[in-house]
């Protein structure tokens, strides 16, 4: 266990660290299609309730555990009680799940970069453009592998710091593009139902299903229940204020991912022509209505290219903070040094990554639980163990080690303007609601209920 922790330089190298982690494919590619398939407005106003009470509440909570402690997710519980360092392995088998099949999306943005970065426009907007390139062998294999091996290389050399450098110019680009694009996309002929679509809570699609999604997708988001959080809550100083930081990161993870499904949404109605179908596209909706909208607008090509590297890089910052949890995981576990566990890590990863890729082509006759292996990988991790780790958390913090501990840590730094609505989430509120849900979604995926 590590006696110096090296800290971050102030409040905002946390903030700036944490969103790398945060904003990625989980803000672009999965918010849009899943507020897309469960009812748009209703899931926008689901989900935005649940980041200002339950993100709030998990966040912040996880990153005080971390700064408390000085530890990362299985150290930080250990410490605090030794019977529930379980909890921090659970919240491990998260990345450990994710990362193979975040690189297979990953790799699907690499080829659409490099399709726009050689004017193939249109090819791309064709409709079935996407379905027979995820269907093919050796190709989208090829492009996870270039994705893995990239997030690989940059936690073997240790060039995060370069990389977070060079993110830091990137990023705030990603968020004029988005909204530059979202903008654009509203003003298409067709799209302003979508746009309504979107926006408009329609109570009467309201179900625990849109909860279900919206928690895992909020988890996924923020990368929290996972002990990501705690980690980089162990890098902060002490003087730094907990609250505002954590808020920050909330507003700039939330506001990417709305202006990405302002990108897509309204896009989709635009050009299915009134054909409701192609909104519950699931895993592939930005990848086939993106190229729609790139083809429609002037110098398409130059900026589709340019958006498809911008969103490489938010997925590589957050690749790279899903391997860097992996393989210090598997160092701690079995004493390896890190260039072993770097490398069995990647051909780990590699391998768990084929399953998710092949299911849309050789192997899509094998659907586990009825789901294709990505959607599968997918809900074992948000729909099962995050719930799982976020509930003991909650559990944890509410009744073994007690809210005062974690406010205690918080007020150290700052007042704590909203130290009510956080005690009632993590006592009360989120642990019972968390519990229904993990419930219902078990049983509704055995079929033994529907929800
Ligand atoms: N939060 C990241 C995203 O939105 C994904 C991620 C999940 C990263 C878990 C790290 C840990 O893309």
């Amino acid at each position: 266990m590590d006696t110096k922790r090296s800290h971050f330089s102030g409040r905002i190298g946390f903030v700036l660290a944490t969103a790398g982690s945060a904003v990625g494919l989980g803000n672009i590619w999965r918010f849009p299609y899943l507020a897309a398939q469960y009812g748009g407005g209703i899931f926008l106003f689901v989900y935005l309730i649940l980041v200002v009470t339950f993100g709030f509440a998990l966040a912040l909570g996880e990153a005080a555990l971390g700064r408390k402690t000085g530890l990362s997710a299985i150290g930080a519980f250990r410490k605090l009680n030794k019977k529930y360092a379980f909890i921090g392995y659970i919240g491990a088998l998260v990345p450990i799940i994710i990362l193979p099949y975040y690189s297979v999306i990953g790799g699907w943005v690499m080829k659409y970069l490099t399709v726009f970065a050689t004017g193939q426009t249109t090819l791309a907007a064709n409709d079935t453009f996407f379905s027979t390139f995820i269907a093919q062998t050796a190709e989208p294999i090829f492009w996870l592998g270039m994705f893995i091996l990239i997030t690989t290389l940059v936690v073997f050399l240790g060039v995060e710091k370069g990389i977070e450098k060079v993110s830091k110019i990137l990023m705030p680009l990603l968020v004029v593009l988005t909204v530059g694009i979202a903008v654009y996309s509203v003003t298409l002929p067709g799209s302003w139902d979508g746009f309504l679509y979107y926006v408009t809570p329609d109570f009467s699609r309201f179900s625990l299903k849109t909860v279900v999604g919206a928690m895992g997708q909020l988890f996924y988001s923020m990368s929290i229940a996972m002990g990501i959080m705690i980690t980089y809550g162990s890098y902060m100083r002490k003087e730094d204020d907990l609250e505002k930081s954590i808020s920050q990161i909330e507003f700039f993870d939330t506001g990417i991912a709305f202006f990405s499904g302002m990108m897509i949404i309204p896009a989709v109605f635009a050009f299915s022509g009134g054909d409701a179908s192609s909104i519950n596209a699931g895993p592939g909706l930005m990848f086939m209505t993106l190229p729609k909208v790139f083809a429609s607008m002037p110098f398409g090509s130059i900026i589709g290219a340019l958006f498809f590297l911008l969103v490489l890089f938010a997925a590589l910052t957050s690749s790279i903070s899903l391997m860097e949890t992996v393989v210090s995981i598997f160092c701690d576990k079995f004493k390896w040094s890190r260039k072993v566990g770097t490398i069995v890590v990647f051909l780990f990863t590699l391998i768990i990554a084929l399953p998710s890729s092949l299911g849309f082509g050789i192997w899509s006759a094998i659907q586990p639980l009825n789901m294709s292996f990505l959607d599968f990988f997918d809900f074992i991790s948000n729909s099962i163990l995050m719930p799982i780790a976020a509930l003991l958390t909650c559990l944890f913090i509410g009744y073994i080690i007690k809210p005062k501990a974690i406010v205690d840590e918080i007020t150290q730094s700052s007042e704590f303007k909203r130290k009510n609505l956080f005690i009632v989430m993590i006592k009360y509120i989120a642990p019972i609601f968390i519990l229904i849900i993990l419930i219902s979604s078990i049983l509704g995926t055995l079929g033994i209920f529907t929800i």
